[in-house]
């Protein structure tokens, strides 16, 4: 317990300081208080307030990898990128109702949504089912390396090929 003389303030440890170092050393602890929390707001109110997304242009890799004929699925970007007679095309496959991931079905030539069983053709057009758009067209190209690339945030007009 600190005993508190006229001048001196006397610590358990018996450490005696007097009166005015003692107010000197609480004032500069509040002031470097203050200025620590001024500082962080300070940081946190400059600091850009956005959301770090990754980038919507996909590499899909070598056209030679893409059969004719062949729907491929990548489900990490959540394209189909598809190898038809008129050329290359890449489908957005999330689903237009509420956002599942479709599937390509070979055995009926349908891209197929597992949610609520809307169906749409190879091109995207809606078959049957409860979505109330076809499955978007995304920009295609081919890059300066001779590889497919895709725009998810992109969409086209439908039937705009890519001929390699
Ligand atoms: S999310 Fe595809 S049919 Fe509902």
């Amino acid at each position: 317990m600190a005993e508190e003389t006229k001048d001196r303030i006397q610590t358990p440890a018996n450490e005696a300081i007097d009166r005015r170092e003692f107010f000197v050393k609480m004032g500069l602890g509040s002031l470097g208080l203050a200025a620590g929390g001024t500082a962080a707001f300070a940081y946190q109110f400059l600091s850009p307030n956005v959301l770090y997304e990754p980038s919507p242009v996909v590499n899909m890799g070598k056209p030679e990898s893409y059969p004719l004929d062949s729907v491929t699925l990548d489900v990490d970007a959540r394209i189909f990128v598809i190898h038809s007679q008129e050329g290359f095309f890449g489908l957005n496959a999330v689903c237009t109702h509420l956002g599942c991931l479709t599937a390509w079905k070979p055995e009926t030539q349908t891209i197929a949504c597992p949610c609520h069983g809307s169906k749409f053709t190879r091109e995207g057009l809606k078959k049957e089912g409860p979505a109330p758009k076809p499955l978007p067209w995304l920009r295609m190209w081919v890059s300066d390396e001779g590889e497919l690339m895709v725009d998810r945030g992109n969409e086209i007009r439908a039937m705009q090929f890519v001929r390699v």
